[in-house]
């Protein structure tokens, strides 16, 4: 299964707002309908938006008649659709660098942003695994929220790939994962992906994710990232700031996997970052009947801020930082 790919022309993505109900894909052949598909979540999660911003490009290059400064304009909107996850932004930019040389260059380099994500989930979700059992022994059991898994990338997750890791090399115990309000990714999401993978898994609100951590059922929590700044800020699903905080109450340790592509070195701390602002309405009735009065006032933050001390440690495709130990995504590479 790919989350998202391009076959004759079009790209091709496994519709999320249906699941898990249905597995359906669309078929997008126009610039717009993919910045509607990116605004709705029918494609989301920080590297398939990554992927998504190459492969528009390349979309916009051969539907655009190749005219440079239609592609530049198609490729702004695609690339302020969603603020806050970086990878969009990297991946319509880095498609963006080889307009000069034609479409047939830009879809090149677009299929290689799609095939180096498969390589780089596969390979930080085997570091992040080997990570968990020796910090927290074997069997692992972790705390997850809101949706890392292959539908967050193309066809292998990072926090679920380390779940799928750990699971594919008999070390895994337990997930517990939270439903992740207001839009359920957890629920609608994770849930789907840890059945399909045969994962031992339980499903938790949100609010219950500090019992979950306190009653010692998962030792560790591991999650995805959709920006993480030059000091180890992690900005990722709202709520996954306090699920940190609960998990350093409990001394249980904060693994976040996330490609290098995730890393934002020109943002010094998370407060830098926007964090976007969704419709009040997912809010009151996203998940069916409304059910706050009508009026309410709402504020719909659809990420939030992990402080870097609260951060034990980012795998990534090429390194471990370790945040609360003092280690930055900006030291000097060896
Ligand atoms: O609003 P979403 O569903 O796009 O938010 C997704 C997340 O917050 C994920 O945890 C993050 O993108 C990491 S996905 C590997």
């Amino acid at each position: 299964m790919r989350t998202i790919d391009w076959r004759a022309d079009r790209i091709v993505l496994i519709d999320q707002t249906r699941l898990p109900g249905e597995l359906t894909y669309l078929e997008i052949s126009s610039v717009d309908d993919l910045v509607d598909a990116v605004r709705r979540l029918a494609v989301r999660g920080a590297p398939a938006l990554g992927v998504a911003g190459a492969l528009g490009v390349a979309l916009a290059a051969r539907t655009l008649d190749g005219d440079p400064d239609a592609v530049r304009t198609a490729a702004a909107t695609l690339r302020s659709a969603r603020p806050t996850a970086v990878n969009l932004a990297w991946g319509v930019d880095r498609a963006l660098r080889h307009l000069h040389r034609g479409p047939d260059a830009i879809l090149a380099e677009a299929l290689d942003v799609l095939a180096e994500d498969v390589r780089c989930c596969r390979e930080l979700s085997l570091r992040g695994a080997d990570w968990l059992v020796q910090t927290v022994g074997r069997p692992v059991t972790v705390q997850t929220h809101c949706n890392a898994g292959a539908l967050a990338c193309v066809e292998w997750g990072t926090a679920l790939g380390v779940v799928r890791a750990l699971h594919e090399q008999d070390s895994l115990g337990h997930v517990y994962a939270s439903e992740t309000r207001p839009l359920l990714q957890g629920a609608r999401l994770t849930a789907w992906e840890l059945a399909r993978l045969g994962a031992p898994h339980t499903l938790v609100v949100d609010s219950a994710a500090a019992t979950v951590l306190a009653r010692r059922l998962a030792r560790a929590v591991v999650v995805g990232a959709d920006r993480i700044t030059a000091n180890g800020d992690v900005i990722n699903k709202v709520g996954t700031y306090p699920l940190a905080l609960a998990a350093a109450q409990a001394g249980a340790p904060v693994l976040v996997a996330a490609p290098e592509s995730t890393i934002d070195l020109a943002t010094p701390t998370g407060q830098d970052v926007e964090i976007e602002i969704r419709d009040g309405t997912e809010i009151v009735s996203g998940s069916g009947p409304r059910t706050a009065p009508a009026g309410t006032e709402t504020l719909n933050f659809a990420f939030d801020v992990t402080p870097a001390a609260l951060v034990a440690a980012i795998v990534t495709e090429r390194r471990i930082i370790l945040p609360s130990a003092g280690g930055r995504p900006d030291e000097p590479q060896p």
